[in-house]
């Protein structure tokens, strides 16, 4: 089977347009086959970006950890006026998000790399919808490791379902971080955890 975080180039390409507001501001998100969400955006993305942006701080870097096709870092990008990095291990998806990008002119570095592999500085937020179908090395991964790219007063955003093993992650982020849960929507949790 073809996951959405594998990179299958002879998968036939079919683009189409997936639309988003927020507040009074109007996304475009150019989608594809092979890509996570490709018809719609995921309702655990979208809670977790709107559950951040009703919470937001003063923040000058985003690093967005399994970017997809970039709603998130797009989004974060437009709503706050800064620039940031986000990063994926499919390469179509990738492509997209660069292309997003422009669609939505804002300026977003979107980078190949396996988990943090290819990530270089420190960040004052760390977001990541996880690949949960990617197994829970993956996850744990990203979340335990963000640590090492958080600047001091950095914070960690994560959206889990609750059937997808949420209260377990949280377990195994209490013995890091000091976490909360922001909100609870639709079985979907949005969880900060802060050094
Ligand atoms: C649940 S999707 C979220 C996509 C996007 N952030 C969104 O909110 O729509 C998770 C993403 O993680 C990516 N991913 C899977 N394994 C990865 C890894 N080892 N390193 C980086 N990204 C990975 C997948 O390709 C996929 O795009």
């Amino acid at each position: 089977m073809n996951q959405y975080f594998t990179n299958n180039e002879n998968l036939k390409s079919r683009e189409r347009v997936i639309k988003y507001n927020y507040g009074s501001n109007s996304f475009s998100f150019v989608s594809d086959n092979g890509v996570f969400s490709k018809n719609r955006l995921d309702f655990g993305s979208i809670t977790l970006i709107e559950t951040y942006l009703k919470n937001k701080k003063n923040i000058q870097s985003f690093l967005d950890v399994g970017c997809g096709y970039g709603f998130l870092s797009i989004v974060l990008a437009h709503e706050l006026k800064i620039s940031g990095v986000g990063v994926d291990v499919n390469r179509r998806a990738l492509n997209l998000a660069q292309k997003n990008a422009k669609l939505n002119q804002v300026s977003v570095s979107f980078i190949e790399s396996n988990i943090y592999e290819g990530v270089q500085g420190t960040f004052d937020l760390i977001i990541t919808n996880p690949p949960i179908r990617a197994g829970k090395e993956v996850v744990l991964n990203i979340l335990m490791k963000a640590k090492d790219y958080l600047n001091l007063d950095g914070e960690l955003w994560m959206v889990i379902r609750k059937d997808q093993g949420a209260k377990s992650i949280i377990k195994v982020l209490n013995n890091a971080y000091k976490v909360e849960i922001k909100e609870k929507n639709k079985g979907f949790y949005v969880i900060v955890a802060k050094n």
